[in-house]
């Protein structure tokens, strides 16, 4: 089954039990918030309201927990000025989960009146939201996955990060090109003086690595790898779709991230660049579950569980449904497909293991 072009590739809706399994995403929110603090603190809201937008929101706590330092020092320094709080992601993402939490005992609407929420629904990679109105957009653990899936022909890999040749230079022009439409539409939201920061996975330069590049997840994608193609090998899964399938998605160096809005000109007259820097994550960033090492049964559970929640719906869409007879088949193959991928972290742990570097851009609209 492969997806319309024009259409952005739902990768990540239907994300599986993405609330428990989002450890790491919730490490990057939490690891803004006083950044956030710190650019709310700064804004001058022309009025009548301001206006805070997460962009690929999510269905989790994450997405309460992104926008709570805006919502707090609005509250504080802005008092008579209500405050727009818009959650801002696919058609598909789980409204319901995200509006409960919202509004739930840990939620923000239970504190305090004057925050009116609403969703957004659409693509970042288009305007999401009125031209102008924007005074603090945040966007986590989100802007890697591309607009849409890439036909590349890549046998032996499922990741960009291991491409080469033209398979590579295929998937970066989609991705710098999205990274610019994303920029770009949200240079036209936000207002003058408004902030953005983005927060997401990261690359850093290493000389041993394929293409001069250790990528964050490199040991998850290969341990994906590996567990297609024992499918493929063992004729659960189609060989041919394996070899064109590639994960749509683009984990940026500093370099690449930076290069845009130094070099466009729209972009470099659009925004000051406050900061942008890859560095690892707190934490054990050479295994993210690195704690439960010790105990491989528990190991191996949580590379599940985080892997599935992400990549559930990716590969059944391109890998497995295209590979099955009917819907109760896909189901089979990707219950086989996991406890494939769980027993190899149960038998070979750290192999796998999940590195993570983080990428933040902090910029301010000119
Ligand atoms: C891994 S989740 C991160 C959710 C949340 N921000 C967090 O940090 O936990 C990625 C989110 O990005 C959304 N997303 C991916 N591509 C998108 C696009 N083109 N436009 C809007 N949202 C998108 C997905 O629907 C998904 O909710």
């Amino acid at each position: 089954m492969k997806h319309s072009p024009h259409y952005p590739m739902k990768s990540t809706e239907g994300m599986v039990d993405y609330d428990r399994n989002s450890a790491a995403q919730q490490q990057i929110v939490n690891t803004q918030s006083a950044r956030i603090r710190e650019l709310v603190e700064c804004l001058s809201p022309a009025g009548p309201e301001v206006t805070v937008v997460d962009y690929g929101c999510g269905p989790g706590s994450s997405a309460v927990e992104a926008v709570r330092p805006s919502i707090e020092v609005c509250r504080a320094r802005f008092p008579d000025l209500p405050v727009s709080v818009v959650h801002a992601d696919q058609p598909g993402n789980d409204w319901n989960a995200l509006f409960e939490l919202v509004y739930g005992t840990t939620g923000y609407q239970g504190e305090a009146g004057g925050i009116r929420t609403s969703a957004a629904v659409g693509t970042f990679y288009g305007q999401m939201v009125p031209a102008n109105s924007v005074d603090m957009a945040t966007c986590f653990a989100a802007s890697h996955w591309l607009s849409r899936a890439v036909d590349v022909h890549l046998p032996g890999s499922i990741w960009f990060a291991d491409a080469a040749g033209e398979a590579r230079a295929q998937l970066w022009d989609q991705a710098r090109q999205d990274w610019v439409a994303f920029l770009s539409r949200r240079a036209d939201e936000l207002r003058s003086g408004g902030h953005l920061l983005v927060a997401t996975l990261g690359s850093v330069p290493e000389d041993d690595e394929i293409n001069g590049t250790a990528a964050s997840g490199r040991g998850i994608y290969r341990a994906i790898q590996v567990v297609a193609q024992s499918m493929a090998d063992d004729g659960l899964i189609d060989a041919a779709i394996l070899d064109n399938f590639v994960f749509a998605l683009w984990f940026m160096t500093e370099i690449e991230a930076r290069r845009p809005l130094e070099d466009d000109a729209v972009l470099s007259e659009a925004f000051d660049i406050l900061e942008i820097s890859v560095a690892p994550a707190p934490g054990n960033y050479r295994d993210v579950f690195g704690a439960f090492a010790g105990d491989p049964d528990e190991y191996a559970k949580r590379y599940r569980g985080y892997i599935r929640a992400f990549a559930d719906s990716t590969l059944r869409k391109q890998l497995l449904e295209p590979s099955a007879k009917d819907a109760k088949d896909a189901d089979k193959l990707a219950d086989e497909f996991f406890d494939r991928l769980e027993e190899l972290y149960r038998t070979e742990t750290s192999k796998y293991a999940f590195e993570l570097w983080h990428l933040l851009v902090v910029l301010k609209k000119t």
